[in-house]
């Protein structure tokens, strides 16, 4: 959908329906007399007066405009002023969204205000109101169709010139389409979205860009399964008719410097297999490949927009179903690093998927791997559904993706990997085991994918909460949420524009380090972490 940005305040707040962000306190201050003018109505204060509107997060209150056919403000609250971080915009358009729809709109307005003036914050305008448009129809008979917004305008004090603003549509646009992937993908039935159909899906967008666009997909089916020795897929596949797909991705973009390896969860339903879930449990078990849809969808991203760097990308694909032929709790398999693993609950089965993607990822040698997985249903217990785990071993590279995190709105919180609580999944007869001693389950899951990263620098971040919401939030209608796909995509565009080949590094705040520092700290990190004892 188009998105234009005017150069304008309130005087210039004509559109038929527009939203007006406003933080507590502002709801008799400038802006709202300044409407007051421009509808011709000294009553308009009074009316906003009588919503009661004091401008608290989520607060909304549509005004009809006398006089003026449909025309409408829709005051909706930022909460605080002193505390306003990004994701107030995007909550704040999503919300204005919603109540547009109700109101049957076409054309939406947005009058932003001189905080939210420059790109970044226009961006997040726009963001919040496009992934708030996402419907998941297609299995309703009776037609049901998504209401149809045509345009967003948003007028601004103190916009950047429209040339200016070209490329971060076109990106944006994009990035919604990718989260509409993975959104789709995860609200889509297991009995369609199988491995088969993963793998099928990732050849299909990798034909499309065309081999030119520095993409590439190989999926591996179970013969090539086996005889590459992914001990972990073949042990959780083999409790199902549906074959297991190792699904590899490789993009290079021009003038790429870094190297990133991405590894995702694709299981496309567990039932626990042997041990088996109870049924409520199971009901929304189709979106255990969430963290592998995240995956696809930001290669297919990354190709999209042609970002300078590299990135390998791994999925593991499998259902995990109980059956006379699946895996039982006391097998032990041997991974092909020679690592042996007890299998005490065949319902940890992510851990065991992910260590052979992860053997993969870490041979290549790249400067990080970041892993997502819907791991762990403790991780939902500790943090809850609107913020992922995260877990690394590597200092630097563990502050970039929190701060990835921060800027894309997709809140994530770090967890330790306590180094004592190894001793948990040791296992008496095996290497180790894939079950902890009950307490710190995510922490006990981590630990057991640490083994399998050899000395990469390495992020893991468990999205079993945040993958998936029951309740509508401002801009995740209920269902899978696309969440992972953003930070990914601040990460890596950072990344990749880290650049070491004129002498120095750039870093965060913009300042420049002598070249290699980077790699100096990393490196001494690396060493300072406390490896698994084996
Ligand atoms: N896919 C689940 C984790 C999960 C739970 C994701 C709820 C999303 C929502 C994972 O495979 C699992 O079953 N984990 C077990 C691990 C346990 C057996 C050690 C869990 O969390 O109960
Ligand atoms: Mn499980
Ligand atoms: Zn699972």
């Amino acid at each position: 959908m188009e998105t234009r940005v005017r150069r304008g305040d309130a005087a210039q707040a004509t559109g038929e329906f527009v939203i007006v962000p406003l933080a507590a306190g502002e709801e008799n201050g400038a802006t709202v007399r300044a409407l007051g003018r421009v509808a011709g109505s000294a009553a308009l204060r009074a009316t906003v007066a009588a919503t009661r509107f004091r401008g608290r997060e989520g607060q909304m209150a549509t005004i009809p405009v006398a006089g003026r056919g449909r025309r409408v403000f829709c005051l909706v609250g930022l909460g605080a002023a002193g505390s306003l971080d990004t994701d107030a915009w995007r909550r704040a358009a999503a919300r204005g969204r919603s109540a547009a729809e109700t109101a049957g709109a076409r054309r939406v307005m947005i009058l932003a205000d001189a905080r939210a003036t420059d790109e970044a914050h226009l961006v997040a305008l726009a963001e919040g109101f496009h992934l708030a448009g996402y419907r998941f129809t297609k299995y309703k008979s009776d037609g049901e169709t998504p209401p149809v917004i045509e345009r967003l305008s948003i007028v601004a004090p103190d916009p950047p010139a429209e040339q200016e603003l070209r490329a971060a549509w076109l990106r944006l646009d994009a990035v919604v389409e990718a989260v509409a992937l993975v959104r789709d993908l995860v609200n889509e039935p297991a009995a369609v979205k199988t491995p088969t159909y993963l793998g099928d899906l990732a050849k299909a967008f990798a034909k499309k860009l065309g081999t030119r666009s520095g993409l590439t997909v190989d999926v591996w089916n179970l013969a090539r399964i086996k005889k590459e020795k992914l001990a972990g897929l073949l042990a959780v596949a083999r409790g199902s008719r549906e074959e297991p797909r190792l699904i590899r991705l490789h993009y290079k973009g021009a003038g790429a410097r870094r190297h990133v390896a991405l590894v995702g969860k694709g299981v496309t339903f567990d039932s626990g297999g042997l041990s088996l879930k109870p049924a409520k449990s199971m009901e929304t078990m189709k979106i255990d490949m969430a963290g592998g849809a995240t995956v696809l969808a930001t290669m297919q991203l990354l190709a999209k927009l042609q970002l300078p760097i590299e990135v390998s990308a791994f999925v593991p694909a499998t259902e995990n179903l109980p059956s006379s032929t699946a895996q039982k709790p006391g097998d032990v398999i041997t991974y092909r690093n020679g690592k042996t693993v007890e299998v005490l609950n065949t319902d940890a089965e992510g851990r065991l998927i992910l260590a052979d993607a992860l053997i993969l990822a870490a041979d290549r040698k790249p400067d990080s791997i970041i892993d997502l997985a819907t791991l762990t249903g403790a991780c939902m217990v500790a943090l809850g559904h609107q913020v992922a785990g995260l877990f690394g071993n590597d200092r630097p590279l563990v502050e970039r993706v929190a701060a990835a995190g921060r800027a894309a709105g997709e809140p994530l919180w770090e967890l330790p990997l306590v180094a004592d609580y190894r001793d948990d999944i040791r296992s008496p007869v095996a290497d180790i085991k894939n079950i902890g001693g009950g307490y710190a389950g995510s922490i006990t899951a981590a630990l057991f994918l640490e083994h399998f990263v050899a000395e990469c620098p390495w992020v893991h971040l468990d999205i079993a909460g945040p993958a998936f919401t029951e309740k509508a939030l401002p801009y995740y209608p209920r269902g899978g949420t696309g969440f992972g796909v953003r930070t990914l995509l601040h990460y890596l565009t950072k990344t990749a524009s880290e650049d070491d080949g004129d002498g120095a590094t750039r870093v965060a705040d913009g300042s420049a380090r002598r070249k290699g520092s980077g790699r100096t700290r990393r490196a001494g990190a690396r060493r300072g972490a406390r490896r698994p004892r084996k």
